[in-house]
């Protein structure tokens, strides 16, 4: 799994994926990041890469020549997927993230300024992706977040192989809650039934605090599917949970 990100400003990629699980992965040969500098791809003296807008206004924009060069020169043999960055794209989930991550190349071009000229939009990528309905004074961020989402879906990127299956969004809802030492803090204990050493109710104290976590804080979760039968003895069952903390 290679990803190649297209900005103008390679520098702020430096930071990003030097710590972690992403680096892990880097040193381990799952996953490849290259980052090109959109001005390497320019044929004039001053390296331009934008210009002002045809029909007035203000600001600039990408101009389309050195992003199509870019995308060309990086593909390997037409097999690459190439997504802009930008607000008006596909909100980033994690169904996308787990689609990128079966791709052998995705190429993420960095959008800035007001804009990028459509030509990219309409004849040279697959697909636009956006972080969130807010709009970033760039694309960089945006691909550093696609980039750590997707990797973590290249089998073997995250340790233990369940540990993504138990991620948030996993199976569709959000995490159960997590304790660790100290049993007490300032008052604050660990719920008992984490000492209890019965698996079976730590499973399904775990999935009830999950499933009413999801119900409570993003309903549109779970508004659009059919509960398992269990799961739904388990949310019928909050008010009483007292009782196993
Ligand atoms: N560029 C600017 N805003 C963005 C966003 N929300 N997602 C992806 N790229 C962006």
């Amino acid at each position: 799994m290679r990803f190649d990100i297209i900005t103008i400003f390679p520098e702020m990629f430096a930071g990003v994926f030097s710590g972690g699980i992403i680096k892990r992965a880097l040193d381990r040969g799952l996953v490849r990041i290259a980052v090109h500098d959109l001005r390497d791809f320019t044929q004039d003296k001053h390296r331009q890469v934008d210009d002002r807008p045809f029909g007035g206004l203000e600001g600039m924009v990408l101009k389309p020549e050195p992003i199509f060069r870019a995308v060309e020169a990086v593909r390997e043999d037409g097999a690459g997927r190439v997504y802009l960055l930008s607000p008006q794209g596909r909100t980033l989930d994690a169904d996308l993230a787990r689609e990128l991550a079966a791709e052998r190349q995705v190429i993420l071009i960095c959008g800035r300024y007001e804009g990028v000229d459509e030509r990219v939009v309409e004849h040279l990528v697959d697909g636009e992706i956006s972080i969130g309905d807010y709009v970033l004074s760039g694309g960089e961020l945006a691909a550093a977040v696609v980039v750590d989402a997707a990797s973590r879906f290249v089998p073997g990127v995250v340790g233990k192989e369940d540990s993504v299956k138990n991620d948030s969004f996993a199976g569709g809802i959000l995490d159960y809650p997590q304790y660790t030492r100290p049993r007490e803090f300032r008052g604050m204990k660990v719920p008992q039934v984490l000492f209890s050493g019965d698996h079976k109710r730590i499973e399904r104290w775990r999935r009830k605090k999950a499933l009413e976590k999801t119900v409570r804080r993003r309903p549109d979760l779970v508004r659009n599917r059919t509960l398992a039968p269990e799961d739904r003895r388990l949310l019928e069952d909050i008010p009483n949970e007292r009782k196993d903390e």
